[in-house]
């Protein structure tokens, strides 16, 4: 008999764990000249300029984590100035980076290595300075290729599908740009990269005045077949690595309707209906290639097939969540949160020895909450699977120990059931002149974890030098048997809270940094886990960042001659 998808998954995640005498396979070397090009085009399509530094809401960092909703950035929800905006903060280009001679470019959006596996696209009606249709953005040159157009009957019959001031943005993955350095752990890093991108999104979405939306519904060959990744004919000259899997659809509504209320919280689109509109479209353009040389890691393959989405969902029935707090003041809670998106970076090193407050701890903890109109977490209308176990450094107030955040209390007692007997979970209630929300924080053992920290993340200083790191712990088997593509899933849910802490971090005055290698099976049995029901997916450590005063920073889109397009 065949694996069935859960236990393919399954088996993906036990064989690409990093243990300290071996770590997940990979080709070991870095192999220059295979290397992808971190971006795709589509050569054929028609381009469409995106302005840059169109005008933004002024909305603050507080106003935003407080919930405030903000007032549109302009009366023109589709124009290109806004989509332009949504997609550079989003997605874009943040800042381009150089060192003897080296010249790199960061974007709004981490990743793993900095390999950028996650491509974008908008589903678009027509709107000033664009027709109808399905392109796809190309953040180099912060273009639209127009990979689908419409004709006038197909336009006015996907305006009439999607609420009024709305359209669609999709996100897909090119694994082969994460498996040519990473190999058989590279799944796992596209899809915290997807979830960080949800995140960039929803951070972006809200400096734009629009609010992003759950669709449900959406099996992987629907997204697939909206986004022009079957069509062979595009992608045919191609190794079968470069091609792109579908992630995740998303639709963007504007903030603020005109009641002034913005309560829309998952819209339904029928795939059959959208895919009917785009069968009387003509595609354009064709994929470009990406690396010459390709290596096979094959069960990335055959665990991309296990987890897709085949299944249709049922409308997202949005739990319910706590209200966001609102006596929680940040450093740069003035700021706006343009300026804290553009400045987010990784942290390369760490000032060992320096402390927070405990005020500070607890506004980042707090913000991974899925809080109600807490923007981060508009799009995501699953219930909390992911915990996080956390090493508390030098947080004032807290004796330095490990910690656990419970995310979703139904889960408590199983995950205590599944850890070893002698830890505390004394739960840590912050005093009451404080005024701090009650996180469901719990000490799990005291005692400086420092070295088991660095240990665990592959021997990395920034966990150990950090106020605090910690590790994301998914339930896991248990939701995997019961959907396979829900294994994808849970790592989008550890790349969102990375990016909630990302954000957080700037917000804070402090940086912080994702951390995908680590020691799988290290942190479970410091925790006693000892089956797959529950599994850590993800590390990620906060602290306060040394500069590297040798690195040069240039603008990022300086190389950008719009007359030459
Ligand atoms: C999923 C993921 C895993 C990462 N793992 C590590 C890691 O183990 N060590 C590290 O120093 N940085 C890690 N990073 C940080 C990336 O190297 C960083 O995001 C990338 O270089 C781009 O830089 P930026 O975040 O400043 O834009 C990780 C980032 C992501 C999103």
């Amino acid at each position: 008999m065949p694996p069935t998808p859960s236990e393919t998954a399954r088996a993906y995640h036990a064989i690409t764990k990093h243990q300290s005498d071996r770590y997940a396979r990979s080709a070991g070397f870095m192999d220059w000249d295979s290397q992808p090009s971190p971006f795709r085009r589509f050569p054929g399509a028609a381009l469409i300029k995106l302005p840059l530094g169109a005008p933004c809401t002024r909305l603050t960092f507080g106003q935003m984590a407080r919930g405030e909703k903000p007032a549109p950035a302009s009366q023109d929800p589709q124009g290109l100035a806004q989509i332009g905006r949504l997609l550079e903060l989003g997605l874009g280009l943040t800042a381009s980076k150089e060192f003897e001679g080296n010249r790199w470019i960061l974007r709004a959006n981490p990743s793993s290595g900095n390999l950028h596996p996650t491509e974008g696209y908008v589903i678009l009606p027509e709107g000033s300075g664009h027709p109808a249709g399905v392109f796809h953005y190309a953040p180099q040159d912060h273009l639209l290729e127009l990979r689908c157009s419409l004709d006038r009957e197909g336009s006015n019959k996907l305006a009439a599908l999607l609420p009024p001031g709305s359209f669609l943005v999709a996100l897909s993955t090119i694994q082969w740009r994460e498996a040519w350095k990473y190999g058989e752990r590279a799944f796992r890093y596209c899809a915290l990269d997807t979830g960080h991108a949800i995140g960039a999104l929803e951070y972006s979405a809200a400096c734009t005045g629009l609010h992003p939306v759950s669709v449900p519904g959406w099996s992987d060959t629907d997204l697939a077949g909206l986004l022009g990744l079957q069509r062979e004919a595009d992608f045919e000259e191609l190794d079968p690595w470069e091609r792109e899997g579908p992630d995740v659809l998303i639709a963007m509504t504007p903030a603020v309707n005109t009641d002034g209320e913005s309560d829309i919280l998952a819209i339904e689109i029928s795939p059959g209906s959208l895919l009917q509109i785009l069968a009387h479209g003509t595609w354009h353009g064709k994929a470009n290639e990406l690396s010459e040389v390709h290596h096979e890691w094959d069960v990335i393959h055959t665990t991309a097939a296990a987890t897709e989405r085949v299944a249709t969902f049922p409308s997202a029935l949005l739990p319910p969540r706590p209200a966001p707090f609102s006596a929680l003041t940040w450093p740069l809670q003035d700021a706006s949160l343009e300026q804290i998106i553009r400045g987010r970076r990784s942290a390369v090193s760490m000032r060992a020895g320096a402390k927070i407050s405990l005020q500070a701890f607890t506004r980042m903890l707090d913000a991974t909450l899925q809080r109600e109109e807490f923007q981060p977490w508009r799009a995501w209308s699953e219930e909390p699977t992911v915990h996080l176990a956390i090493f508390v450094h030098r947080v004032e107030g807290l004796v330095p120990g490990l910690y656990f955040l419970e995310r979703n209390s139904d889960h408590l007692e199983d995950l205590k059931g599944a850890c070893r007997p002698d830890l505390l979970w004394d739960r840590h209630v912050a005093p009451s002149e404080l005024g701090l929300p009650d996180l469901g924080l719990f000490l799990l053992r005291p005692g400086n974890s420092e070295s088991v920290a660095r240990a665990i993340s592959c021997q990395q200083d920034i966990a150990a030098d950090g106020v605090f790191s910690l590790g994301m712990v998914a339930k896991l088997a248990p939701l995997v048997d019961e959907d396979a593509s829900k294994y994808r899933r849970l790592f989008w849910e550890c790349g969102l809270i990375g990016q909630v802490l990302y954000i957080e971090a700037e917000a804070a005055g402090l940086r912080a940094t994702g951390i995908g290698c680590f020691l799988d099976d290290m942190m479970h049995s410091l925790l006693g886990i000892q089956s797959d029901d529950w599994q850590v997916l993800y590390h990620f450590t906060v602290g306060v960042p040394i500069q590297d005063d040798r690195l040069q920073t240039s603008p990022p889109y300086a190389h950008l001659d719009r007359s030459k397009l």
